[in-house]
């Protein structure tokens, strides 16, 4: 069957009762923790066109949303989850694509950070362009880490004073650093242009 993966309104409201389900479940069946989130809360996230759905028909096939942290310094896309019957068919992948668009586009001066102990996510997330870093370049927003709460290795986070824990950080640059970089690349490649043309020059002269 055909999924659609969008940039969820209004109208997709409805099936946030049904994802904090899918949360809860796929986070019980891993043994780890996904930040508990309200279906009020993902409601609002699909209402302020801040979450990515991916509809087969009107089923529920998967879906993601964007988190603000530290005042817009940061976004996160957080409750990336795949419906059963969905998965190994590269839609995670494909959702995980678009929220990060989504958060760049929305958010271009926030860098985009997750923190993942699933090898999936880490594999999405590198051909994404994030690099695994230690936490403290991560949100230190109490918010954000007060959402591993639900986890059973918080008390490890806890212990080690939230500076490392099983999850791995990942961190990708925001938009405008990217463009910056891009910028960079391209005025590199003009400075090696004009010396190229100066040089020939003295030679030019002496033939
Ligand atoms: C993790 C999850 C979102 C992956 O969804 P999916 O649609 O099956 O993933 P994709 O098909 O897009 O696969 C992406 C990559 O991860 C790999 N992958 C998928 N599931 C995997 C698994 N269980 N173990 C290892 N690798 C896996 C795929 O082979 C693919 O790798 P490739 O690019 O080298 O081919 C899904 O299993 C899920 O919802 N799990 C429960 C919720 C969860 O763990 N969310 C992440 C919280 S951080």
């Amino acid at each position: 069957m055909n999924v659609e993966i969008q940039v969820a309104n209004e109208v997709h409201a409805s099936y946030a009762e049904q994802i904090c389900e899918l949360l809860e479940i796929s986070a019980r069946q891993r043994g780890t923790g996904i930040a508990r989130r309200s279906p009020d809360y993902i409601r609002r996230k699909i209402e302020n066109g801040n979450a990515v759905i991916a509809l087969a028909g009107h089923q529920l096939a998967g879906f993601c949303y964007v988190e603000i942290w530290s005042h817009g310094k940061y976004v996160a896309n957080s409750g990336l989850v795949v419906a059963h019957d969905f998965r190994q068919k590269g839609l995670a992948k494909a959702i995980k694509t678009k929220a990060f668009n989504l958060a760049r586009d929305k958010y271009p001066e926030a860098r985009v950070f997750g923190i993942t102990t699933s090898l999936a996510v880490m594999k999405i997330n590198s051909e994404l362009g994030y690099r695994p870093v230690t936490f403290s370049e991560l949100t230190q927003d109490e918010q954000f880490w007060d959402g591993c709460h639900s986890c059973p290795n918080y008390d490890i986070l806890m212990r080690c004073d939230k500076k490392m824990c099983l999850c791995t950080g990942m961190l990708a640059p925001s938009k405008l650093e990217e463009m910056e970089k891009k910028m960079v690349l391209d005025l590199t490649h003009m400075v090696v242009q004009v010396q190229h043309e100066n040089q020939a020059e003295p030679a030019a002269a002496a033939a």
